[in-house]
């Protein structure tokens, strides 16, 4: 069993700190992507309030495919340059949307998001996955969330 509760009154900074530790630990001395894609998706929602979805899209060729997640069942295959998932696949860079309504392309998976950010998983100059976070909440994230969930790509990138 791992528990990995965060204390509820962490500043961003320090909880996005404990969640990349408490990522690096479950899939540390594991190789199966996805397994570790599954934990880390898990402790993200574990970790991360006010979240509907959670999960990863990894790229292939031209386009990404939906990877573990907690949330609805989503959109499956995403072109890369489509959507908030395409756009930082094809950028490289972290995607903030605080009203997926006024995004435009933006692919309504769960009727409840209303705001989005999306990191971009990179590996040797590559991006191969994308970190996808769903709010049902307007303006749920902000530099702080993006700083720190590029943290967590930093360890996915290491693990899937
Ligand atoms: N909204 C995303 C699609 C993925 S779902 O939110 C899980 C997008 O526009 O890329």
């Amino acid at each position: 069993m791992f528990d990995f509760s965060p204390h509820p009154d962490l500043a961003k900074p320090e909880l996005y700190s404990a969640l990349a530790r408490a990522a690096n630990a479950l899939v540390e001395g594991e190789r199966d992507p996805v397994a570790n894609m599954a934990n880390m998706a898990a402790v993200i929602w574990q970790f991360v309030p006010d979240l509907n979805w959670a999960g990863f899209y990894r790229a292939f060729g031209d386009e990404l495919v939906l990877g573990p997640f907690i949330g609805k069942p989503a959109c499956i295959r995403i072109p890369i340059g489509r959507g908030v998932c395409g756009s930082a696949a094809a950028l490289g860079t972290t995607q903030l949307v605080p009203d997926v309504h006024a995004f435009p392309g933006h692919i309504a998976c769960d009727a409840d998001s209303r705001s989005e950010l999306v990191v971009p998983v990179v590996s040797n100059g590559q991006v191969i996955a994308v970190i996808d976070l769903d709010s049902p909440t307007l303006g749920r994230f902000d530099e702080e969330d993006a700083a720190g969930m590029q943290l967590v790509a930093q360890v996915a990138a290491l693990a899937i």
